[in-house]
């Protein structure tokens, strides 16, 4: 089972979600199973690590960040993936724009896609500190779900 999670830029969001969920897939003794990565609709931030404020609010929890580096989605990803979630409705659209018709990808907006409010996790990158905890609030919640899911497909 592989799983890619998406948002703009790939130094806020999703790489909290790849490490958030990493954890829950590493403490469920999942790791050999499911394989996750991170990317970003844009060229932005390619090779770069994540965003500073994201990697100190992920280490106050425990989650180390500080090895990913930023790509691009692209459209081998919808052939190389199961699951592709996506963080808000903009990154969606951006999917589905790129989205080739024999995906074999399943592609969502990741919290409604598990039954969590509200549809979007919010961009923290213009914000102040407490958007990356809302973030990681929001991705912890998210991850239990979709493990439960993933653990019930296995
Ligand atoms: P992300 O956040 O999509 O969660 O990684 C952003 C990162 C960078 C920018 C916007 C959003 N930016 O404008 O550079």
């Amino acid at each position: 089972m592989k799983v890619l999670f998406v948002c703009l830029g790939n130094i806020c969001r999703s790489p909290t979600a790849e490490g958030v969920f990493r954890r829950y897939v590493e403490q469920a003794g999942l790791s050999d199973k499911i394989s996750i990565d991170s990317a970003g609709t844009s060229d932005w931030h390619i090779d770069k690590t994540p965003d500073p404020r994201t990697q100190a609010a992920a280490a106050k929890r425990g989650y180390d960040l500080s090895t990913l580096r930023g790509r691009q989605a692209s459209v081998e990803d919808f052939t190389e993936f199961d699951l592709i979630l996506a963080m808000d409705k903009s990154n969606l659209s951006n999917l589905q724009a790129i989205q080739p018709v024999d995906a074999k990808a399943e592609l969502a907006l990741y919290l409604p896609r598990f039954g969590i409010s509200p549809d979007e996790v919010p961009d923290p990158y213009y914000g102040g500190e407490d958007g990356f905890e809302l973030v990681l609030d929001m991705l912890e919640q998210a991850s239990q779900v979709l493990l439960d899911e993933i653990k019930a497909r296995l």
